[in-house]
């Protein structure tokens, strides 16, 4: 439990947070890898150059620090956080590393204005906030279908969209796969030739059916920048009958029980985990719409040409090419109000359509979402 006074410390240090939070995480990624460049095997070097991993860092640092008097308060977001780490298979031995680092940035940024009580109480606080997730950790990792990542075989590959591919992979080593939770990932380790480290991604499952192993879709980055280095990795150098690392899924975008009928709300790419979501929904009313440029960019026509006999399943497609992007109005003819909506997409589809859905008076808790990417804020 931490002392009064370090807890008005950590209180009055929001100000200064907020003002340098950004150059803090700036500092300390740049001090760590430093010091520990086998990090760089885990940490995504797109994120840390496009600077979300420095904004994800300092929100929930600040996040923290705004609930000091309340800590359980940040336990959701701690559990999504927790499920990365623990496909990313961050171990309880990495925290005294970030907290070292992290110290070390406060002191360097505030200079002067770090003083030995400020430096304590933070260094006190980390170790709490650090504790929260190795705990929540060491329960995921109790769970985990297999421990660290495992060879598995590509058993078939096929062209999903325009730049949509899905893998299916089934396991070598006696690995029995259990039946997939719709809604979770999985995260490939590679390490494209010419590359200094190995490269850790997630990746939707987008099937429950395991019969012939996982299948999990990835997108290509047409941009053709770093962005999407492994997903380009993946398009142009995996062959069936390769074989790639893979950690157990993980995720806890899943389906709740419910007898609502739902809706499964996508944009891009981000139609792969309600696929999966959607084979194991296939009894419910369910109202499936989907946003994308063109025809030609939606993936998994086969599956949704399956579906087509049933009543109780209804499809609607957006494609801004023709007719611009999914408004409210558009929302409105299609849902009524009274589901369970399941949203994915990127950040900027997500931001859009929480602010159609607060509009539209549906509550937040009869929403669920996953942005591809890190989670666009802590307290959203
Ligand atoms: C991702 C916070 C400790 C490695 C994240 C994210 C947050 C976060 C907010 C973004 C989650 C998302 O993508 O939605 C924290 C906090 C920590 C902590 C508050 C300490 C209390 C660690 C440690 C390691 C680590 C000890 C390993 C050395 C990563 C990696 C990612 C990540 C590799 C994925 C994002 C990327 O690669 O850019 N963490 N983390 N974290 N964290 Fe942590």
């Amino acid at each position: 439990m931490l002392s009064l006074e370090t807890r008005e410390i950590i209180k009055a240090t929001i100000p200064v947070l907020e003002e340098h939070g950004n150059e803090i995480t700036t500092v300390f990624y740049a001090h760590m890898f430093e010091e520990h460049p086998e990090l760089l095997n885990i940490f995504n070097k797109t994120n840390q150059q496009q600077g979300r991993q420095q904004a994800a860092l300092a929100q929930t640092v600040l996040a923290a620090a705004k609930h000091i008097d309340h800590l359980e308060a940040i336990i959701p977001n701690v559990n999504q956080i927790a499920h990365k780490h623990r496909a990313l298979q961050v171990k309880p031995e990495h925290y005294p590393i970030v907290g070292e680092n992290l110290i070390y940035a406060i002191q360097k940024v505030l200079g002067e204005a770090a003083t030995p009580e400020i430096v304590n109480a933070w260094t006190e606080t980390y170790g709490v906030i650090a504790d929260v997730f190795i705990q929540m950790e060491q329960g995921l990792y109790k769970e985990e279908e297999w421990h660290g990542f495992k060879p598995f075989k590509v058993a078939n590959i096929k062209q999903e969209s325009e730049h949509i591919k899905s893998f299916t992979v089934s396991p070598i080593n006696n690995i029995k796969l259990q039946p997939v939770v719709p809604g979770q990932y999985i995260t490939v380790k590679v390490h494209p030739e010419g590359e200094n480290n190995d490269m850790l991604r997630h990746y939707s499952i987008c099937s429950d059916d395991i019969s012939s192993g996982i299948k999990f879709a990835v997108k290509r980055d047409v941009a053709g920048s770093e962005k999407g280095i492994v997903s380009n990795y993946l398009h142009d150098n995996i062959s069936v009958g390769d074989e790639i690392l893979l950690s157990a899924p993980a995720g806890e975008f899943t389906l709740h029980t419910t007898e609502q009928p739902l809706v499964f709300l996508s944009g891009g790419v981000g139609m792969t985990p309600l696929m999966a979501m959607l084979e194991s929904s296939s009894d419910k009313q369910v109202t499936f719409i989907h946003s994308a440029y063109n025809r030609a960019e939606v993936p998994f026509k086969d599956e949704i040409t399956a579906f087509h006999d049933k009543e109780n399943i209804q499809f609607y497609f957006n494609y801004s090419e023709e007719s611009g992007r999914l408004t409210r109005d558009k929302l409105a003819q299609v849902i009524n109000g009274n589901e369970e909506i399941y949203m994915c997409g990127s950040v900027s589809f997500m931001e859009g359509m929480l602010v159609i859905l607060d509009e539209l008076g549906i509550d937040r808790t009869h929403i669920h979402f996953e942005p591809f990417g890190p989670k666009m804020s802590i307290t959203v």
